[in-house]
């Protein structure tokens, strides 16, 4: 997730661009970088690592010639590590072209391969490089008098898969800035007499509150004459113009009231992200930063997950996955713990640690430990660039976008998805999978982000009910099988936001002493798993909950959609889509994020920023 600013109007476009991007750094920040167009020159581009502060005393010590017509971007690494190669704008060789990108082109090495075989030299790691070559061929074969970028874009958006927003710019087009988007975010600013390209309203709201939605597939092009929007074949595209009434700082948050409702509502598109470009033509599965060689997986004979807080309980779950699909024997460890007792590891050991900041310090030492043993080391990662995939011997990015908030919640899913897939991905290599299987798993995952989608749109009632226990004094959580970490996900998403007395239990395990916990209307959330497949663990919660319920506890049942027993002993029930049982987690757990995100809001409590917590947690 990038921040993308576009800019064509009177003003100095450095100024507004910077400004602009100073607004979307929320969306990423290790890199940034401008293009300005120059009165009679070539562009001027300047980019940086780090964040804008770096960028902006570069410009400070070396300042660009002045023009009103410029592109920027905020960084958040996905291709290529945080340098100054990698930060965008991405030129072709001879500078005529610029372009910003946000998102994925899960083409792009057939892409660069042909570049380089007509002689294109590409000088950074990512993926959007390929777009600004690509642009300058396409700009010279159309030919003409004029630079027609527009036709030239819609070309090159015809040939990428992937998810994608491009703003670009070119010195033979005076005046004229193009974006597109698939799958990716971009609105059109319309001040009088001047125009904007954003990721979101923040960055130009400071000029105009005049929007233009852009649609799907869809190519824009911004002179000072007017916006003309296109679809990818040139034809006439509908457009949604809107007024936006947002103040500047809900206009960050996209409306929402805090970073962590935001989060929340972006996990549909943080788990189709993760999943994107992991198949290939053939069907196969590839995860393309796994650099851990094939032979070395095949022969590994003990898995061991260590991470902390949140990840650790994405871990608890990719042990259900990754035993039953491979028949690797896994164990899972807080990594605060892991070192100190000496764990059993050698090289055929496969040490997997989950981070979503990738700066974790008690990650980061279990995984040094590991590493010391002869283990190979396995990063499940949200920040590209960060200490534990640098450390690791391979690293799976997730693709959830920086998380703001402090809870975590998109990185969350996110980190159940990269797990899944690194458990398809070992029973591909060992052979205890067949093709079809590991497709039809990957079909099943695919179809994650609309049912996510389904359950955050059924969540008023849960909002409600969170409400009403606003003073409750505890909420116990039980769950089974991968229910079980979720309920151990959920009392941890209510100690941390509510600060209420809040415990997650292996549902079989209250009759031997939790159960004296319950009393009278004590709330106590159960998931439930599914009555299809594995019956005999949904007969057994049934069980559980009626043992609850007959103890005066106030039950609130989380079910798939059709499954009736449960509905006579739930006070209250919160339905979830059908799904895999190994995959439930990824709509079970959406709903006690709302609970207790609404619950602590009730309560008054700060949600983005709870107390006594930081997020990155970068001491043992
Ligand atoms: C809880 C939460 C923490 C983190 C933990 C690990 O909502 O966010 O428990 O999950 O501190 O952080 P990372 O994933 O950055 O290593």
């Amino acid at each position: 997730m990038c921040g993308i600013v576009g800019y064509v109007g009177g003003q100095p476009a450095l100024d507004v661009v910077l400004s602009g991007l100073k607004r979307l750094e929320y969306r990423g920040y290790d890199s940034a970088g401008v293009a300005v167009q120059t009165p009679d020159g070539p562009l001027a581009t300047e980019k940086r690592a780090g964040k804008l502060a770096n960028l902006e005393k570069a410009l400070a010590e070396n300042p660009l010639p002045g023009g009103t017509v410029g592109i920027g971007h905020t960084r958040w690494a996905t291709h290529g590590g945080p340098t100054d190669a990698n930060a965008h704008p991405h030129t072709d060789n001879a500078t005529e072209v610029a372009v910003v990108h946000n998102g994925i082109i899960e083409n792009f090495a057939a892409l660069r391969a042909e570049l380089a075989e007509r002689g294109h030299v590409l000088k950074s790691e990512t993926d959007t490089e390929v777009v600004a070559h690509l642009l300058a061929d396409e700009v010279r074969e159309l030919g003409g008098d004029t630079v027609d970028l527009a036709e030239a874009m819609r070309r090159v958006c015809r040939r990428l898969d992937g998810a994608f927003t491009l703003v670009a710019t070119h010195a033979g087009a005076p005046g004229v800035v193009v974006g597109a988007r698939r799958n990716s975010p971009l609105v059109v600013g319309r001040g009088a007499g001047e125009y904007f390209l954003a990721s979101d309203v923040a960055a130009f709201i400071a000029h105009t509150r005049e929007a233009i939605e852009l649609g799907q597939d869809q190519v824009v092009e911004l002179s000072r004459d007017g916006v003309t929007v296109t679809d990818f074949l040139g034809r006439p595209a509908d457009v949604r113009e809107y007024h936006v009434d947002w103040d500047a700082s809900a206009a960050e948050k996209g409306g929402y009231d805090y970073f962590m409702l935001k989060e929340i509502a972006e996990q549909p598109r943080a788990v189709a992200d993760t999943l994107l470009g992991r198949i290939d033509g053939e069907g196969r599965l590839t995860l393309d930063e796994v650099r851990i060689d094939d032979q070395v997986l095949r022969e590994v004979d003990k898995v061991v997950i260590v991470a902390c807080g949140t990840a650790y309980h994405a871990g608890l779950i990719a042990k259900y996955a990754i035993e039953h699909w491979t028949r690797i024997p896994c164990e899972v460890e807080v990594a605060s713990e892991f070192r100190y007792r000496d764990p059993i590891m050698d090289q055929q050991t496969l040490v997997i640690a989950i981070s979503q900041s990738g700066e974790t310090m008690d990650t980061l030492m279990a995984l040094r430990h590991a590493r010391e043993q002869g283990a190979k080391v396995l990063a499940i990662c949200n920040t590209n660039g960060s200490t534990i995939p640098r450390e690791s011997d391979a690293v799976l990015y997730t693709h959830a976008g920086p998380e703001v908030a402090v809870a975590s919640t998109k990185a969350f899913l996110t980190q159940l998805v990269a797990c899944y897939l690194v458990a398809l991905y070992l029973g591909q290599v060992r052979g205890t999978k067949w093709g079809d299987e590991i497709f039809e798993v990957i079909r099943q995952l695919a179809d994650a982000p609309k049912q996510v989608e389904q359950v955050l749109e059924t969540m008023e009632p849960v909002r409600e009910l969170a409400r009403s226990l606003a003073d409750a004094s505890a909420v116990l959580f039980l769950g089974r099988h991968v229910g079980f970490p979720v309920a151990l996900e959920g009392a941890l998403k209510l100690k941390e936001l509510a600060y209420m007395h809040a415990e997650g239990f292996a549902a079989g395990e209250l009759k031997h002493g939790p159960i004296a916990l319950i009393e009278q209307d004590l709330p106590v959330v159960v998931v439930v798993p599914s009555p299809r497949g594995r019956s005999v663990l949904h007969d057994k919660i049934v069980s559980n909950i009626q043992e609850i319920r007959a103890r005066g506890a106030k039950t609130i049942v989380v079910a798939e959609e059709g499954d009736e027993a449960v509905v006579p002993y739930a006070d209250h029930l919160v339905r979830i889509p059908v799904t895999p049982t190994l995959l439930q987690p990824l709509v079970a757990t959406v709903p006690l994020q709302v609970f207790a995100c609404e619950l602590a809001t009730a309560k008054g409590h700060e949600v983005d920023q709870p107390r006594n917590l930081a997020k990155s947690v970068t001491v043992e």
